[in-house]
């Protein structure tokens, strides 16, 4: 499974880079704003921290908008990955950039049905919102079961990309159901690395190492 930062921190994203887990990196437009950089100098440097894919959502809403803008977008870096609205237009850009040989991740997927076409669309990935799902009481995750029992129906090609991730709960889940890659705020992938019990057993330990006097080096 693939673990990407879902985030334009591009500060937190080097530090985490440099443990070797992040295999991607997402952005929208709510994260750049957040950031409160330029869009395409922070989404360039970004591409030079990772290796896997960046996605770069357009803002277009019309087909030819979106063409436009992915245009400009994948000129930034090789790994830069197209981010389009799951609308009629977004899967005519998806099929369309995808034949130009671009990676596309469809976004602002809520249904199954919707993940459907992105897969016949094309679609590199498709991001299923599980949090905000779960904010209006439906299961986020039934949504990613689904998908994947479709996907492997038809063997779709298509990466299911868990999106609007909150908690290390919904990593874990996706996970089980075979979910090809998961996005998180920085603040999980921390997460995911710490228990409780490993602090107290290094403490410990290190507190026993220091009592024997000895050193390593
Ligand atoms: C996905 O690519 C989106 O950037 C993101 O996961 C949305 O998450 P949110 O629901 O926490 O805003």
């Amino acid at each position: 499974m693939k673990l990407f930062l879902d985030t334009a921190e591009a500060a937190e994203i080097a530090a985490l880079a440099a443990s070797g887990l992040v295999d991607g990196v997402t952005t929208n437009p709510s994260l750049v704003h957040k950031a409160g950089r330029n869009f395409l100098e922070v989404v360039k440097e970004i591409a030079g921290l990772v290796p896997g894919p960046v996605s770069a959502e357009v803002v277009a809403t019309d087909y030819e908008g979106m063409m436009a803008e992915a245009r400009v977008l994948r000129g930034l870096a090789p790994n830069v990955c197209i981010k389009l609205p799951l609308t009629l237009d977004g899967l005519r850009a998806t099929k369309a950039l995808t034949a130009e040989g671009a990676m596309v991740n469809v976004t602002l997927c809520f249904s199954a049905a919707q993940a459907l076409l992105a897969a016949k669309a094309g679609a590199t990935f498709v991001s299923p919102f599980v949090g905000r799902h779960d904010d209006v009481g439906f299961n986020g995750m039934a949504l990613i079961e689904d998908i994947r029992l479709i996907y492997d129906n038809y063997d779709f090609a298509t990466q299911i990309l868990v999106a609007s991730v909150r908690h290390p709960v919904h990593v874990l889940e996706a996970a089980k159901i075979g979910a090809d890659v998961a996005t998180m705020p920085p603040a999980v992938l921390r997460q995911l690395a710490s228990h409780p019990l490993t602090d107290r057993g290094l403490a410990a330990f290190l507190a026993d190492w220091a009592k024997t006097g000895q050193s390593i080096r």
